[in-house]
């Protein structure tokens, strides 16, 4: 292959500036010039293209954000702008795209590859919803900034003997919040897949402070059914053990320098996309499933949420006893 394209899409997430780079030297390495498409796919519309070199992606391996721009772009939705966008690739000799980016990058990956486009598709997301991958470049940073966080709320709880409920990203997703609470004791999760009864947790909190908990953390995910505020309201308007506070993490899961494992794995995913696409193998997904790198067709996947694993929600709940 001797063009190629590369653009980020969506949310930015920890860990895709390394994979840009992965992308850029196993591309120049193997022969091809490398394109970086700016700002998503509105980058292809507005056909902002920029030459990537090997020297040109040094010293981003360990930056949050992306340097490529990312972005969610509604018009891409649209078939004329994607006929715009092949038509604009293919004039510029370029022959596969890959598209780093969460599950709407996924569907606008998926109708390129309609249009006999060439493209691998590599999961970035926090959100870790991605469906065909165990998990997506930036989950585990956004997972660690959770629990650095919860660990300072924590003390305060304590000394306050306060519930301190901690809203977390994830879109429709439950899964930082879950695993959020496994690394952080924390005594409760709320997500979207499971929901709770405002009785429940109301018994929950009784049973925390009968035995001697001087805190209750709950972490809640952003697309439950009630948001961190609204809860904190009806908690403090009952009759509760604990007195509520709450915090919402927001953006700050998004930013912030890539964990070991973040870097790690969008390098090796970055990695198998280009190879992918010399091997001829485009209209793919590069995933990571059993504790390696997988690639498969993207007709075989059914966008949608991958659901919680009641395997690890069993573990939170009798590790938070
Ligand atoms: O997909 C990543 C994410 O941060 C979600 O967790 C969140 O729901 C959404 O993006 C926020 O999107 P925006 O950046 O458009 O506000």
């Amino acid at each position: 292959m001797r063009s190629i394209a590369l653009l980020t899409s969506g949310g930015d997430a920890p860990g895709m500036n390394a994979c840009i780079r992965a992308v850029a030297r196993a591309a120049i390495q193997g022969g091809a010039t490398v394109w970086g498409v700016q700002n998503g796919f509105e980058g292809l519309l507005s056909q902002r293209l920029e030459p990537l070199t090997s020297r040109g992606v040094a010293g981003i391996l360990q930056r949050g954000g992306t340097v490529l721009g990312a972005g969610r772009c509604e018009e891409f939705f649209q078939e004329p702008a994607r006929l715009r966008a092949v038509e604009y690739l293919r004039g510029k000799g370029v022959e596969g795209l890959i598209v780093i980016g969460g599950d709407g990058s996924m569907r606008a990956a998926q109708a390129l590859h309609r249009l006999s486009f060439p493209v691998v598709v590599v999961p970035g997301t926090i959100d870790n919803d991605v469906a065909g991958t165990e998990l997506c470049i930036g989950t585990d940073t956004a997972i660690n900034t959770a629990v650095e966080a919860i660990d300072r709320l924590r003390d305060t709880a304590s000394a306050h003997r306060r519930a301190m409920l901690v809203e977390v990203m994830g879109r429709k997703s439950g899964y930082i919040a879950l695993m959020a609470c496994l690394a952080s004791g924390a005594e409760m999760v709320i997500v979207p897949e499971r929901p709770v009864e405002l009785r429940r947790i109301f018994d929950e909190m009784q049973e925390v402070e009968r035995r001697g908990k001087r805190h209750f953390i709950i972490v809640i995910a952003e697309g439950a059914r009630w948001s961190a505020p609204e809860l904190c309201r009806l908690i403090n308007e009952a009759d509760n053990p604990y007195e509520a506070r709450y915090t919402v993490l927001g953006y700050t899961q998004r930013g912030g320098s890539p964990t070991a494992s973040d870097r790690i794995l969008a390098t090796k995913m970055g990695v198998a996309a280009v190879e992918a696409l010399e091997e001829g193998r485009a209209g793919v997904l590069v995933g990571w499933q059993g504790g390696q790198i997988i690639v498969q067709s993207l007709d075989q996947i059914v966008v949608g949420p991958p659901g919680i694993d009641e395997a690890l929600e069993r573990i939170a709940a009798i590790t938070a006893t």
